[in-house]
């Protein structure tokens, strides 16, 4: 990102928030390790995905930032469900181990629902296991998934209330779209879930006060499918080379935003700060010190 951008107002400092919650999850590690207590998070990583290669880079990185030990489990893509299940209950009965992450997507023949049930939901730091999925439905918010609970974060530093507003979200993944939209309705906005099946989107995405856009298609959003004011959270990632790409078309949509997350240098470094401080709560919930 250039200079300039990063000083446009209309702008989301994903970058400045992660840091401001990775200096305070920094604190919390220094007090955990006075008394004794060495916050640890465990990953999984299978087969060569790239992009996923990378994210679990950028999370071992932020660990070792934050003063979080972090080990990571690498699998060959042809793993058996077993032997991931095997290691999940491994690690759910180690003491020193306060969060297990499993890194999405999995390959076809692994049934992802079976590995995130697999983790003990006390230290599903990634918020994907059932019963922690079902209290946030319930309004029970107890590990959410990260990149949602960083929406929410960003929407409170830059004091947008969300209550009675509606909100569009495009995508219904697991991962993102169903959690965003369940988040905000726990906080009372009007919520619309728009996805690949959905007719005539810029209907709906015309009607956003705030519109989340985590489909995987790069451009999906363009200048004429937004109003005025809206504010744009683009939890899109496409690679093309080096270089990534969001689902909003940026340079066109930009002159029509209050305020918008980049790609890169938005959702990405909140989602990742996020996983450190929900290493921080389990580490803390372990210890009875919550
Ligand atoms: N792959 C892309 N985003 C995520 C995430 O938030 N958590 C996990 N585990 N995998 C992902």
């Amino acid at each position: 990102m250039q200079n300039d951008e990063i000083m446009d107002p209309r702008i989301i400092d994903g970058r400045g928030i992660a840091d401001k919650i990775e200096d305070q999850v920094k604190r919390e590690v220094e007090k955990l390790k006075e008394k004794g207590i060495q916050p640890t998070i465990a990953t999984l990583l299978v087969g060569e995905h790239p992009p996923s290669k990378l994210y679990v880079k950028l999370k071992e990185w932020a660990c070792k930032r934050a003063g979080i030990r972090s080990e990571v489990h690498k699998y060959s893509e042809d793993v058996a469900l077993e032997e991931i299940i095997n290691l999940i209950d491994e690690l759910n009965n180690r003491v020193e181990i306060n969060g297990i992450l499993v890194e999405l997507p999995l390959p076809e023949h692994i049934d992802e629902h079976e590995v995130m049930s697999a983790i003990k939901p006390s230290k599903d730091v990634d918020g994907f296991h059932p019963l922690n999925m079902g209290s946030m439905l319930i309004g029970k918010e107890r590990f959410v998934p990260c990149t949602s609970e960083g929406i929410i974060r960003a929407l409170e530093e830059y004091h947008i209330e969300v209550l009675g507003k509606n909100v569009v979200v495009v995508g219904h993944s697991n991962v993102v779209g169903k959690p965003t939209s369940i988040m905000l309705l726990n906080r009372n906005a009007t919520v619309e879930t728009c996805h690949v099946y959905t007719q005539n989107l810029k209907e709906h995405t015309l009607r956003a006060d705030i519109l989340i856009v985590a489909t995987g298609v790069k451009g999906l959003i363009t200048k004429d499918m937004v109003k005025k004011g809206v504010i744009i959270f683009d939890v899109g990632v496409t690679w093309v080379g080096e270089k990534v790409y969001g689902d909003v078309d940026f340079d066109s949509v930009i002159e029509k935003v209050k305020l918008i997350s980049p790609v890169p240098g938005g959702v990405g470094p909140m989602t990742i700060a996020i996983l450190m401080e929900h290493t921080i709560e389990a580490a803390k919930l372990q210890h009875n010190l919550r």
